[in-house]
Parts: C-alpha cells; structure tokens; sequence
C-alpha cells in the first residue's frame, strides 16, 4: 500500500507488507508472525523522511484512548495510548483544566513517537510532563515500564534513538500534569507579544495554546496542505569559543547559553543567512516563512528532499564552519 497518507512529508513511497493495529493484544500476536524479520514502527509518521520503498513488514501503531489515572490536590496523572493524535491529547487536557502541554500545542504527530525525540517548543519540552511509558519489547513481546530516567531525554533526544533503537514500541505514556497552573510559561517572546497583542495579563493555559496555535499557524506549514515534518534540522549546539569567533564575522548572529561552554546557534538562521530561506525547486524546496523546515509542494521524491538536506549541510559547513544534524529520521 501507499504510505503517502501515513507520513506528513506526503512522500509516496510504498510498503510492502502493512497492518495497523489496534489493541496490544493484536500487536502481539502480529509480532509472532513468522517470516517477517523486520519491522518498521510507524506512528503519527510526522519526523521522517521516507526515501525508498519499505520492504519490512509496517506496524501501524493506531491503539486510542486517554484516562486520568490518579490526582493529588494540585496534580493529576493521565494515560493516554501511543496512537492518540498529539494535539488532540493537548486540547483534552486544556478541556479538562489540565496544564503543563499548552506549550506544545499544535506539534504534529502522536503521542506514542513524541517521547523518541523529546518534542518541545515555546519553553516546555516533552520531559517536563513526562510520567512514565508504557513498552513492548519487540523481540520478546514482553510490556515494562520505563521511567524517566530510563528514557535519557536530551534536546530532541531520548534512549528510543540511540541504545534502545528499534527495541521497543512504546504502547502509552503516562503524563504529569497540574490542576491549579502556578507554572504557566510565558517567557518565550513570541508567546509575550501575541499574547499582549490580545491584552491577556494573567493568561490560561487555554489562553497559551491559542498564542501557540497562532504563532505556529503563522510561521509553520501546516501538513495536511504542505508536506513537510517540521524541523528538518537541530539547532546546532557550538563551543563558546566557536560562537565568540563567528560573531566577529557575523555581528546579529542568535544564540542560547546552553552552558558556559556551549551555545546553540539557531538553524533556521544560519539557513536563512546562506541564502536558502524561500528556494523553490521543481515541486519541493525551504519554506518561506521558517528555513528549518523543508517542504514537498507537490509530488517530490523522498531523495530530491534528502539531497537538498544536504547540500545545505554542506554550504553550512562551508560558510559557518558548523555541522547540521538531521532532526527527522531518515529511511
Ligand atoms: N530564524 C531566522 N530565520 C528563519 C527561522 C528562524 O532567522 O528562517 C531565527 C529567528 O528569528 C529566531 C531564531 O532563529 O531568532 C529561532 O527561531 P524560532 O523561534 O522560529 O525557533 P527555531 O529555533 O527555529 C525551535 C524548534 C521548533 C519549535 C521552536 C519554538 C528545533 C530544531 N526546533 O525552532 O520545533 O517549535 O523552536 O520553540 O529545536 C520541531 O522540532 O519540529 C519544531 C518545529
């Protein structure tokens, strides 16, 4: 079957063996098959770029359903399955009056998959929420549960893409989220501005979602109209010393202290800079309104994207001396 509906890029590539299931139980039994060595795991498909045929057998992981499972006076825990749409997660939990996802409102993708990389936006990461998840281990079947120091969360990072890679399937994750909203961040100027814009002085967290939503819908390509998968790249993380000589050459250069030794250097800035920010090519290119995200207009071939991806690497490189990482996964 096509996975073009099945990855936000759009990218129409095919898989030759495919199933989506529903419950564990299925997932189990499915993954007893014989003669189907390989498995791909494919969630919400909003952090890949898919560019050729996939001839391993494609569990589509479609388990639904949210609950709060436990509450203290200012807390709460709920449990929502790896195939619940991500934003949707975040607007139940803004319909309950829960915080501490309002951040993250709008991000593509699963919950199941936004624990592999940690998502994060506007001054919140997935970590900060995050309870526990629920996994399957592929080649035993066996369920644990992993904590959050289990996980190893880094910026865009966690333990699914590194040791643990392609091991397990994470079935659910457990949130911690707050009733009462004492920790709401604002500080993040884009979120200060539109909500000033609005003259919000003591804002909700219903409040931030919709300045997120905004501010996303106002930058961002929205996949369902324009394929793509968000940040194409990671913010690349430099030694001071580094980021102290490209100043001298490049004066308005952003920065973030990550320590007093590194700084991450926006992307989409050194991007923009080399002249990319815009660039249309046949029917795929670099959005024009955020070049960290890279874009299929049409029918673009998962290679023609990866292709781009490097040749701005490669003029990063020359022009900055710096190293882009790829954010999405690549197949
Ligand atoms: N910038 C430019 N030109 C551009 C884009 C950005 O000069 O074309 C500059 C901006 O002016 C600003 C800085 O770069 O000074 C940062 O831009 P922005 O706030 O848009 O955020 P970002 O660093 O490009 C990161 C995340 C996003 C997340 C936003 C908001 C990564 C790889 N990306 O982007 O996450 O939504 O911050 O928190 O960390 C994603 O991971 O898919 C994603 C969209």
């Amino acid at each position: 079957i096509s996975l073009k509906s099945y990855n936000t890029f759009g990218i129409d590539v095919s898989a030759k063996h495919f199933a989506s299931v529903n419950t564990i139980n299925e997932l189990q039994n499915i993954l007893k098959l014989k003669g189907y060595p390989n498995k791909f795991i494919l969630g919400g498909g909003s952090n890949m770029l898919l560019t050729k045929n996939i001839e391993s057998l494609v569990l589509h992981i479609n388990l639904k359903g949210i609950k709060t499972v436990s509450k203290t006076d200012s807390t709460v825990s709920v449990e929502a399955n790896a195939g619940e749409n991500w934003h949707k997660f975040v607007l139940w939990c803004i319909d309950n009056n829960y915080g501490g996802v309002e951040n993250l409102s709008l991000i593509p993708g699963n919950v199941g998959t936004a624990p592999i990389q940690n998502i994060g936006a506007y001054g919140v990461e997935l970590k900060d929420v995050f309870q526990s998840c629920e996994v399957l281990d592929i080649h035993s079947g066996e369920i644990r549960t992993f904590t959050k120091e289990d996980c190893q969360f880094d910026y865009r990072n966690s333990v699914f893409k590194n040791d643990l890679k392609g091991q397990y399937i994470i079935l659910s994750v457990t949130f911690k989220l707050s009733t009462q909203h004492h920790n709401i961040k604002t500080e993040y100027g884009a979120i200060k501005n539109e909500l000033e814009r609005n003259n919000i002085t003591k804002p909700t967290i219903k409040d931030v979602s919709n300045a997120v939503i905004a501010i996303r819908s106002s930058k961002l390509p929205d996949p369902s109209k324009i394929g793509n998968s968000g940040s194409f790249f990671k913010n690349p993380i430099i030694s001071k010393k580094q980021f102290d000589l490209l100043k001298q050459n490049f004066p308005n250069i952003p920065n973030y202290n990550v320590s007093n030794k590194l700084v991450k250097v926006p992307a989409g800035w050194l991007i923009e800079h080399a002249g990319f920010k815009g660039k249309t090519f046949d029917n795929y290119g670099v959005h024009k309104n955020q070049a960290l995200v890279l874009v299929n207009y049409g029918n673009a071939k998962g290679t023609d994207i990866l292709n781009l991806s490097k040749l701005i690497q490669k003029t990063i490189k020359r022009i900055f001396n710096i190293n882009l990482e790829a954010e999405v996964n690549i197949f």
